[in-house]
């Protein structure tokens, strides 16, 4: 209702007014509007944790971005990835975080590209990227996504004997990124069930991994232990050859069949 009543005692002249600005503001942004267009590549773009990676954008004509001002930004435009103003890197507005780790490569700026080169890449730099080309008739801009990948180290099997606990091992490995999929497996290639804990390093980012199987069949023979990075689709395997780790001694603990060897037994860390 008083919202009705403030538009009916709205003056006249104030709508013109306002129209003539909304005209003043079209003009304008008409005139923003920059004479060429930004391209990314359009796929995301792959990056192991720890190396560089090179993300590009292209002009749509093959113009110089010399003189523009060329701004690669995250969420926020300021502070900035990496920023170039009249052929100078200006450091002072660029993230904490990018310092000393970007190079804005001028040999393709005559041409009709722009590539910038991040060193040392961590998870936080997994998302989206902005690049940002101004000159003095307007400003044109791309997306990029940088999907970031950690391989993890090759995981170690640690195995305890329980009493009357089946046999216990563990599993553990760092360095993972994105979430990493466990899974272990008997000698018959068997999935077995686990319980796995991930950790996220609040320095690095990273996922570590600690998972931990009880065998209750004595016939296990070699366990492994597998995990994989789904973005990569590669996976680092250890095998635990059992007999090897633990000893035979004392009579079962276990009824049931024991297949193969039909050494009754149970499991005992050698010391
Ligand atoms: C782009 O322009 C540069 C310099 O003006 C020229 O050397 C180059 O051949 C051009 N490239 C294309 C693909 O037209
Ligand atoms: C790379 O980044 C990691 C994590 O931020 C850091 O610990 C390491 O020192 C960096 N390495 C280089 C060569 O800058
Ligand atoms: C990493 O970035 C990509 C886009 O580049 C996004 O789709 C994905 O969800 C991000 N991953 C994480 C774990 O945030
Ligand atoms: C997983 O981590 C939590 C917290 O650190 C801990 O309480 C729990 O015992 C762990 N579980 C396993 C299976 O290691
Ligand atoms: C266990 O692994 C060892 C060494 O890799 C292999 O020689 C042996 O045949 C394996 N045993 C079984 C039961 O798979």
């Amino acid at each position: 209702m008083a919202n009705t009543q403030g538009r009916d005692i709205f003056p006249p002249s104030c709508s013109i007014i306002f129209l003539l600005l909304k005209l003043l503001s079209y003009s304008l942004s008409a005139k923003g509007k920059a004479d060429f267009s930004v391209s990314g590549p359009g796929q995301p773009v792959l990056a192991m944790v720890g190396e560089s990676v090179k993300l590009q954008c292209h002009l749509s004509l093959n113009i110089s971005a010399e003189d523009m001002e060329v701004r690669w930004y995250r969420k926020e435009p300021s502070p900035a990835v990496h920023l170039r103003k009249k052929g100078r890197d200006m450091p002072e507005e660029q993230m904490w975080q990018y310092k000393g780790r970007t190079t804005f490569w001028t040999a393709g700026l005559a041409q009709d590209q722009a590539v910038l080169t991040i060193r040392n890449v961590t998870v936080f730099d997994n998302g989206t990227f902005h690049c940002k080309f101004k000159e003095s008739t307007g400003s044109a801009e791309a997306t990029l996504w940088l999907r970031v990948a950690g391989l993890g180290s090759e995981p170690r099997i640690q195995v305890r004997a329980g009493q009357d606990e089946g046999i216990r091992a563990e599993c553990t490995s760092e360095g993972w990124y994105p979430e990493p999929q466990v899974e272990w497996r008997d000698f018959r290639g068997q999935t077995l069930p686990s319980t796995t804990n991930l950790t996220v390093s609040p320095t690095t980012g990273l996922f570590a991994v600690v998972s931990n199987v009880i065998v209750w069949d004595r016939d296990v023979g070699n366990l492994s232990c597998s995990i994989s990075n789904p973005l990569l689709q590669k996976r680092m395997e250890t095998k635990s050859h059992l007999p090897a780790a633990v000893l035979w001694q004392e009579p079962p603990v276990f009824s049931g069949n024991v297949r193969g060897t039909g050494i009754g037994c149970s499991w005992k860390k050698r010391d």
